[in-house]
């Protein structure tokens, strides 16, 4: 793909690639590690693809500073959220907050959130809806376990999961939305999905999005395929006809690597 081309038939599918950082680097290392982004990406790799960061909440602040200071177009990112806009909720963020921090896309759902802190459809769908309420764009993510997968079950798995988690949401939110589809057994562990297993799960997020909200919609939203994504598989990645970019955990950590990542759709 040529760079600053967009994806989708007319519907203008633009990459997104995203940085999860998950609970690593203080605000210190933050900053360091933006800055070398900074220094790493330029005109080229903006106009192929929007980039988004999402490190710890503690992060934010730092981060947000760093990018109004040198406004590159670099979308800052949370890694979740809670639905309610304040109140008796120990420990927990609202999006009132993030949107006040600039924030711009805001992660629900990921799988460590629904295997470690209980979340679920239901949940991951009230996140949604809080963040959409507040001008934010939600990562929502889906994706089968490893048994599941060995039981021929990760269609059924991935569709079940988009239903859930959208429910309630308008076609016209749908559309504006993203979709990270994350095989569990491609995370953290160096296994990536096959591009036809990576194809596979985000053609299937599309069609189960087209059946709950219409093709339009689903033109429109942008699947991402997550999962032990490097520089030396992303461009096979994003090049797939139902992939609009990745979700990238261990490689996000380390600014070389995160912009090399950006730098192959960009060459
Ligand atoms: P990974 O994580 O790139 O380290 O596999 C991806 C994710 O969890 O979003």
């Amino acid at each position: 793909m040529s760079p600053g081309a967009a994806k989708g038939a007319g519907e203008g599918r633009r990459l997104l690639i995203s940085g999860n950082w998950k609970m690593n680097h203080d605000h210190f290392q933050a900053i360091a590690t933006v800055q070398r982004l900074l220094y790493r990406l330029g005109p080229p790799e903006y106009a192929a693809a929007e980039v988004s960061i999402h490190p710890p909440f503690t992060d934010l602040r730092s981060i947000q500073v760093l990018l109004e200071n040198d406004d590159p177009p670099i979308a800052l990112g949370a890694q979740h959220c809670y639905w309610e806009d304040s109140g008796a909720f120990t420990g927990e963020i609202s999006p009132v907050m993030l949107q006040k921090l600039g924030v711009r896309y805001v992660i629900a759902g990921h799988s460590e959130r629904r295997m470690l802190f209980g979340d679920t459809d239901e949940t991951v769908a009230r996140r949604a809806r809080a963040i959409l309420d507040h001008s934010m764009v939600p990562i929502i993510c889906v994706g089968e376990t490893e048994a599941e997968r060995e039981e021929g079950r990760s269609i059924e798995r991935i569709t079940s999961q988009v239903k859930g988690s959208l429910a309630g949401l308008s076609p016209e939110e749908i559309a504006g939305s993203v979709i990270a589809y994350e095989p569990i057994w491609a995370i953290g562990t160096g296994r990536t999905a096959t591009p036809e297993d990576a194809q596979e799960g985000c053609a299937a997020v599309r069609t189960e999005v087209a059946s709950i909200a219409g093709e339009t919609a689903a033109n429109s939203l942008r699947v991402q395929y997550g999962g032990s994504v490097k520089p030396a598989n992303a461009k096979e990645l994003m090049d797939l006809a139902d992939v609009d970019g990745v979700l990238v955990g261990g490689a996000s950590l380390d600014a070389d690597a995160f912009a090399e990542i950006v730098s192959a759709v960009a060459s």
